[in-house]
């Protein structure tokens, strides 16, 4: 039995009363919609675009700060911003500064601009790890950092918690049987042939005793983890969990990677630093170089001597890391600027006071309503959850989640010009989020809280 407070049956005509709000609001992007069917599969450039609970696509006109303009010509507070990858705002100055002065001197050329250096101490200053490579997104970089972590320790397996979300790495895309648990293959996964269940091991979050079942065999190259699940329902750790999951990694010889590229949300330098964790490796993705992709991995040096030492002592050829685009002149120079003028403790102490008002803002709501929801938050990242309480599994968001009641809240809060992620009612504070936009959220909340039967 879910916690479900708000019956399907009750929910859906609220439903349709909100999608033809959008049609009547959104005459252009329908519009959009229809001819971009022409030559785009889906009608969008990308497929999981059609994945936002609209009736039809909302096309950009532009993106400033936290305001986002459609096609029509309305405007929205984002609180989505890309699902962090917009998370300093869009188009922060410094960086689209520093794109316009690049742009005109070459844009990618196989070869190291002259910041290199100085981009690598600032990655240095910011994270803490010694030595980095880079990588267009962060799904490259986590197939990139499974590579070397198989190739240094010659061990076979990867170890992942269930409800992960790494990207687009066929590695990280499985399930774990609730009964047996058995590594499953993600059913929704198009085309995948290989047999995942082999060389992926998957485990429950915040579960001490299922992590040391399976590192125990010496088997496992790398548990690549995010400090909190992110993608499944914000799921923080307990705790005391990382300091002896960060042993037992230790333990059993296993690299400990930790994927920051949400919970760069939790202050500077992300959740690692926040909270003085040791990983062997740390990746970092979307919002790194402020909105232009680009993604960074970062270890210690005794993994910099082991990865040179493993491509060292292999044939010349391929090393299946790396793509030609990757670390382009452009790309640097807005890493650079993101480094030096966004990933700054100002503008964390922005976010994270707009994301406390909101947070104390909405569950004040909740409790004075008597609904059995929550809000959980980590760092500038919040959710509001349809759950009694803060979950900390994914099972618990499988059994406890109410995606039909998220789909509304975004449709209904879209239509009434605040942009929420359209998975999860994940909402993002920059630091172009005002106290304004706070409250405009809030009272969207109230009137929400009006609609929906009690
Ligand atoms: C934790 C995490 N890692 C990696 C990725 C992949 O990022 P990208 O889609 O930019 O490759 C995502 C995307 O949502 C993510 O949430």
């Amino acid at each position: 039995m879910s916690h479900t407070t708000v019956p399907h049956p009750l929910l859906a005509p609220l439903f349709e009363a909100e999608r033809q709000r959008f049609i009547v609001a959104h005459p252009q992007s329908l519009a959009l919609s229809q001819q971009a069917q022409a030559h785009f599969l889906f009608g969008v450039p990308m497929h999981w675009m059609r994945d936002w609970p609209t009736p039809a696509t909302l096309f950009v006109r532009q993106a400033f700060g936290v305001t986002l303009e459609c096609a029509d010509g309305v405007h929205y507070t984002d609180f989505c911003l890309g699902d962090t990858g917009a998370m300093f705002g869009h188009s922060p100055a410094p960086v689209a500064e520093a794109i316009a002065r690049q742009a005109a001197r070459g844009l990618t050329c196989m070869l190291p601009a002259t910041q290199t250096p100085e981009v690598g101490e600032l990655l240095t200053q910011r994270f803490g790890l010694p030595v980095w490579q880079l990588a267009m997104t962060a799904s490259d970089a986590n197939r990139f950092v499974l590579r070397w972590a198989r190739a240094v320790t010659r061990r076979p397996q990867v170890l992942v918690f269930d409800g992960c979300y790494h990207g687009a790495v066929d590695d990280t895309l499985v399930d774990r049987d609730p009964t047996t648990g058995q590594t499953l293959p993600r059913p929704s996964v198009l085309g995948q042939v290989h047999n995942h269940h082999s060389y992926t091991r998957v485990v429950p979050f915040n579960h001490l005793q299922a992590l040391e079942a399976a590192l125990a065999d010496g088997q496992v190259a790398a548990l690549l983890a995010e400090p909190a699940l992110t993608n499944f329902g914000l799921v923080p750790p307990e705790p005391g969990f990382w300091a002896a999951a960060q042993a037992l990694c230790r333990r059993y010889g296993t690299l400990l990677v930790l994927d920051e590229t949400h919970t760069l949300s939790t202050g500077p330098g992300g959740f690692t630093r926040t909270h003085g964790l040791q990983p062997d490796m740390l990746v970092v993705g979307k919002a790194v170089a402020g909105g232009l992709p680009c993604a960074v991995y970062g270890f210690t040096e005794d993994l910099a001597r082991r990865m040179r030492q493993a491509k060292e002592s292999a044939p010349e050829g391929h090393s299946g890391i790396g793509t030609t685009l990757t670390a382009n002149p452009l790309t640097l120079a807005a890493l650079r600027a993101a480094l030096e003028h966004l990933h700054t403790h100002e503008a964390y102490g922005h976010m994270l006071d707009r994301a406390e008002e909101l947070e104390t803002g909405l569950m004040q709501r909740i409790q004075a309503a008597g609904r059995p929801w929550t809000v959980t938050r980590m760092g500038a990242r919040m959710e509001l959850q349809f759950m009694p309480r803060t979950p900390r599994s994914a099972q618990d968001v499988r059994e406890m989640g109410q995606p039909e009641l998220e789909a509304f809240t975004h449709l209904f809060m879209l239509n009434r010009g605040v942009l929420l992620t359209p998975f999860h009612s994940m909402m993002l504070c920059s630091p172009a989020t005002s106290a304004d936009d706070v409250r405009q959220l809030l009272r969207n909340f109230d009137e929400l809280l009006g609609t929906l039967p009690a």
